[in-house]
């Protein structure tokens, strides 16, 4: 198939276009490079030894989408367009708002003027608030506390209402848990600009010197060791799902949602101790303030994913800690030379 991976120079939709190729489809990515480097889809090339047709584009910009559009005959859309920095949208909410809501509406028209009719969607757990564990597809989502988590639940429901109408499409709703880890090359991975919020990228520049220690945030939540919980998910892992999600849609129209995640929750301490032990590197680290915002404890139940797509992780959290400081040692400036 001929795919538009929207935002495949980011982290997430660089490994799911290395999968893409390597399983025999064409890619063609849109990215506007506001937060990813033209350098990681060189090395999907380089690796795959295949070649990606790369628009630089604001998915936002419909006179440009049009022209990709135009240009090309898309079998299937992958978008992971969006911005993600929380802190960032509660900040500025407009600008989270017109990016993440403006671009899934933009490539949705673009759908029905040019018959495109396969859309995957990178949602969030996120979206579930904080509800009983695990997560299940099925459950009342409840309110998310930040302009992010709120751009995931609307678009979301506008794909919900436009698969409702067009019966010949396939529109699927990936809810990510907690991505991380590396293609084993240590080629291409996550490369965060400026402070990292999130616990791998932190701990990783933690091991690489850049940062003196990690700050763990809270030790007193309701947990095996107080510390947060969460279901970590290789980001290799992930992109497979992708790519199961799209060859399953000549069987599946309509709307599908599933759970991206391993099922096991990780505690921040048990994932500081794998990294030790995986690398042999100590990550000092001091206990804060829980840090506002932030749930206890949340991990995936997916089953779903597993019954329907026959998609499930094979990566164990020694396997993405180990590609991480893999990926990190051999690019301490990320894609910078
Ligand atoms: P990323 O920032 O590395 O990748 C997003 C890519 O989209 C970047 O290359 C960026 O330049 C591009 N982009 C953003 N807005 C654009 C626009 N308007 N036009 C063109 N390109 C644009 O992030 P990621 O971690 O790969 O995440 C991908 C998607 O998955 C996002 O939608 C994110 O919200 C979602 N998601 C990520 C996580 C996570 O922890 N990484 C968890 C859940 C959901
Ligand atoms: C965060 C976002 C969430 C987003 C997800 C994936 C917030 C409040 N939530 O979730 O919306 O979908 O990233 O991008 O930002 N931790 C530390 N020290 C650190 C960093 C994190 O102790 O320096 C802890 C956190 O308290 C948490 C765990 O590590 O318990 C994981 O944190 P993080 O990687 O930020 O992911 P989420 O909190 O799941």
């Amino acid at each position: 198939m001929n795919i538009l991976v929207a935002g495949g120079a980011g982290y997430i939709g660089s490994h799911t276009c290395l999968v893409l190729l390597e399983a025999g489809h064409q890619v063609i990515v849109a990215d506007n490079l506001i937060n990813s480097k033209m350098e990681a889809v060189r090395r999907v090339e380089q690796l795959t030894g295949k070649n990606i047709k790369f628009y630089l584009a604001d998915v936002t910009d419909e006179k440009a989408m049009e022209q990709l559009f135009s240009e090309n005959k898309i079998d299937g859309i992958i978008h992971f367009a969006g911005l993600k920095a929380v802190g960032e949208s509660v900040e500025q909410p407009l600008k989270y708002y017109h990016n993440n809501v403006v671009s899934t509406m933009v490539l949705a028209k673009m759908m029905e003027r040019y018959g495109v009719k396969k859309f995957v969607f990178s949602s969030s757990a996120t979206v579930y608030g904080d509800n009983e564990i695990p997560f299940v597809e099925t459950m009342q989502l409840l309110p998310t506390t930040n302009p992010y988590g709120q751009t995931k639940v609307m678009s979301e429901q506008i794909l919900t209402d436009l698969a409702a109408v067009h019966e010949d499409w396939a529109v699927t709703l990936l809810r990510y848990f907690n991505p991380i880890g590396a293609h084993p090359s240590g080629r291409i991975g996550e490369d965060p600009q400026g402070i990292p919020n999130n616990l791998m990228p932190y701990i990783s520049q933690v091991a690489a010197g850049q940062r003196e220690y990690l700050r763990v945030w809270g030790d007193d939540y309701p947990t095996i060791d107080g510390t947060g919980v969460r279901d970590y998910i290789h980001v290799m892992d992930l992109a497979e799902g992708h790519v199961k999600a799209l060859e399953s849609m000549d069987e599946q129209k309509g709307l599908a949602v599933y759970n991206l995640g391993t099922g096991r929750g990780t505690s921040v301490l048990e994932l500081v101790k794998a990294f030790e032990t995986v690398n042999k590197i100590k990550i000092p680290y001091q206990v804060k303030e829980r840090r506002a915002g932030d749930i206890a404890e949340f991990y995936a139940d997916a089953g779903k994913a597993a019954r329907c797509l026959g998609w499930k992780t094979t990566r164990t959290i020694e396997d993405m800690c180990r590609d991480t400081w893999n990926w990190q040692s051999q690019n301490p400036r990320g894609y910078e030379e």
